[in-house]
């Protein structure tokens, strides 16, 4: 029905919101005007482990401080499922820029200044930051991601290997990342009697009412979360965030609203990173290239309070049918910050390893590398391929290595595949016919500046028949229907569902509201389906200073059907961009003796500029995916990292004939 009558679904419609973001006029979680606003600024640990025994400070000496909150004299709060969210709440130091203590103040300089002078007593223990496979403590979790088993295992991968005709054995490392959205955490708490009111950046409303209503002992019904424009999040403002709290605390001993805005160096402690990764590939094939065997180890970390795991070997156990396959993870606990959701968690870390290991595999064989995947792809995937390299300008590529220089640089191109699981979470949305004003649809989602806000106008216009203009879209709001987290690439899927039944509700049934709560169809959803690309790259390295360019970097994705093609394309080539950092910049490094993060600001951790992409493009085959959901949507929002790395990883070797397995390449790796 909705697909002969879409008019405004499939349209490069421009974000709504757009206007407003360029003037000025949006509004994010710090900037919202309150009487009375106090500031707070966090106290980090100095070190990575230990005690703190005191914190010795004279408020009075700073006449703008309200007060200094430490576990001597924070409230008591209640415990979550976060442990990470206990902030003030015991005198164990887990690592090192841990809120140990909060200053609240009248003015934010003054709160600096006071945070920059307090005295912490604190009896500092050995520590351990430092990943290593051979780690005595590494275990296996019990799960990776609540219901996803650790290790899988199918036939025999040892026999397997043991005969097959061509093995490859290499292992891969992906350092810790640190999600950088323009927009750090940032959060004002009010309280209105006993009613908490959050203004806060996040991708979640619904869930971080929820946590902080735990957290304070509240009712959700008594949280009130704002988000209505957030900068980007990756993963990292998925769930609440202990500026959250703090703000929520402050303001509470002090009885002002209190702003808590994250510098840029905090977003490397408290906020979550990609863990490091150390992964073991081997892979058994067929002389022709037939996939017999594949094992898939990997090691990662996660700190002492809460047991996060990275999980690069999942995207293995459904990307190639080998008849033997096996993938394990194994973790350790330092003493360092929790790592978290980064952009593709899991997926993005493990295609480095299984699509490099591929490219290893098809220099073996001699055999293409489009060609020996596209003997185990499934039809989805498979187009992807044909079409990417059809369109990138794949075939007759010269398959060896340093063939191709031109003045100083070496060129080289190589491609990887992609993918990222089909998701969609329960949501509920309403409603209201407005009369002559149009419709009003409101749903608890979150717009990280993705265009979700658009895409729903555009899905609840065609659902109700007219045009967008008509529908007012209520989003980034805890008060309003529940909706599930803007994360895990299924922020459309869930949410477009729940709109869409709740306009074709409001249509049969004549009424002026229309409620629709998605719980029950997304639990008969088809599970184990995945949205699948390619990516293609080319760099040039240059033969002196071995500085790496991506010169074109291209990817070709089967997605389902794109409810907004200007918006789908930013994140498409949002993620490779990202995959640009991931394959050549991004790197954090972890002090062993301070256990401190080093580069903590962006001038030291490199994420691509605009200089660092040079043509960069996607495409995609916009076929509807009708068993999904109404719309027919997989999601878009991950995918462009999950394989992007790996294809120019693979283009520096065909570039120079250096393979490097340890990511990020650096210059310095290539001389
Ligand atoms: Mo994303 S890492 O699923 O928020």
């Amino acid at each position: 029905m909705t697909n002969t009558l879409s008019r405004a679904v499939g349209t490069p419609l421009a974000r709504l919101e757009g206007p407003a973001k360029v003037s000025g006029a949006a509004r994010y979680a710090a900037e919202y005007p309150q009487d009375q606003m106090a500031y707070a600024w966090i106290v980090p640990s100095p070190v990575p482990r230990g005690r703190l025994d005191a914190v010795l400070t004279d408020p009075a000496e700073e006449d703008d401080v309200l007060v200094v909150l430490w576990h001597g004299n924070a409230p008591h709060l209640e415990k979550s499922d976060d442990p990470e969210l206990a902030v003030l709440q015991s005198d164990r130091i887990a690592y090192r820029g841990q809120p140990v203590a909060l200053v609240v103040a009248r003015t934010l300089e003054g709160a600096r200044r006071a945070a920059q002078v307090v005295q912490l007593d604190i009896t500092a223990e050995d520590h351990d930051v430092e990943l290593r496979a051979d780690h005595p403590d590494l275990h296996t979790p019990d799960e990776v991601v609540p219901g996803v088993p650790a290790d899988t295992a199918t036939g025999d991968v040892d026999a397997a290997l043991a005969t097959a005709p061509a093995t490859v054995d290499v292992t891969y490392s992906t350092p810790a990342l640190h999600n950088n959205p323009m927009e750090p955490h940032a959060t004002i708490a009010r309280w209105d009697g006993e009613n908490l009111v959050l203004y806060d950046s996040n991708q979640h409303p619904s869930g971080i009412a929820k946590t902080l209503g735990t957290v304070f002992g509240l009712p959700v019904e008594r949280v009130h979360v704002i988000a209505e424009h957030i900068g980007g999040g990756f993963g990292s403002k998925g769930s609440a965030r202990p500026n959250a709290v703090l703000a929520a605390m402050g303001s509470w001993v002090t009885g002002r609203p209190v702003q808590l805005a994250l510098p840029r160096q905090a977003m490397f402690s408290m906020v979550g990173h990609r863990a490091p990764t150390v992964q073991r590939i081997r892979i058994g094939a067929s002389l022709d290239g037939d996939l017999t065997a594949i094992d898939h180890e990997s090691w990662t970390q996660t700190s002492r309070l809460f047991e996060f795991v990275e999980s690069p070997g999942v995207v293995t156990r459904s990307m190639y049918p080998a008849p033997n396959l096996r993938t394990s993870h194994r973790v350790v606990p330092l003493d360092v910050p929790t790592p978290r959701w980064m952009r593709g968690p899991g997926e993005a870390p493990g295609m480095v390893a299984l699509e490099c290991a591929l490219d290893e595999l098809a220099i073996r064989l001699d055999l293409d590398p489009v060609e020996l995947r596209a003997r185990s792809a499934n039809p989805g995937y498979l187009t992807c391929l044909r079409r990417g390299a059809e369109r990138f300008g794949w075939s007759g590529r010269d398959n060896r290595p340093r063939q191709r220089r031109e003045g100083d640089w070496w060129i080289g191109t190589g491609m990887a595949g992609a993918t990222y699981p089909a998701n969609a979470m329960p949501s509920t949305a309403r409603v209201r016919a407005l009369g002559h004003d149009g419709y009003e649809v409101a749903i608890g989602a979150a717009d990280l500046g993705t265009g979700a806000r658009t895409i729903l106008a555009q899905i609840a216009a065609d659902e109700l028949g007219v045009p967008v203009e008509d529908v007012h879209i209520r989003i980034g709001d805890s008060t309003l229907p529940v909706a599930s987290v803007a994360g895990g690439s299924s922020g459309s899927a869930s949410w477009g569902w729940a709109v869409t039944g709740a306009c074709r509700a409001l249509r049969e049934s004549g009424d002026d509201e229309a409620t629709f709560d998605t719980t029950e169809l997304v639990g008969k959803m088809p599970t184990d389906r995945h949205a699948y690309g390619a990516h293609f790259a080319e760099v040039r390295v240059d033969a002196v200073t071995g500085e790496v360019r991506v010169s074109r970097l291209f990817g070709m994705y089967d997605t389902g059907r794109i409810l907004n093609p200007r918006t789908a394309r930013s994140q498409f080539i949002g993620g490779m961009v990202m995959g640009i950092g991931m394959a050549l910049h991004e790197e954090s490094v972890l002090d062993p003796a301070l256990g401190a993060w080093v580069n903590h600001d962006l001038a030291e951790y490199h994420i691509p500029a605009h200089a660092d992409v040079e043509q960069i493009d996607a495409e995609w085959l916009d076929e509807p995916a009708a068993d999904l959901n109404p719309m027919g949507a997989k999601g878009i929002g991950e995918i462009g990292i999950v394989g992007s790395p790996a294809a120019i990883v693979n283009a520096v070797w065909h570039a120079t004939g250096i393979r490097i397995r340890d990511l990020p390449v650096r210059l310095d790796k290539l001389l």
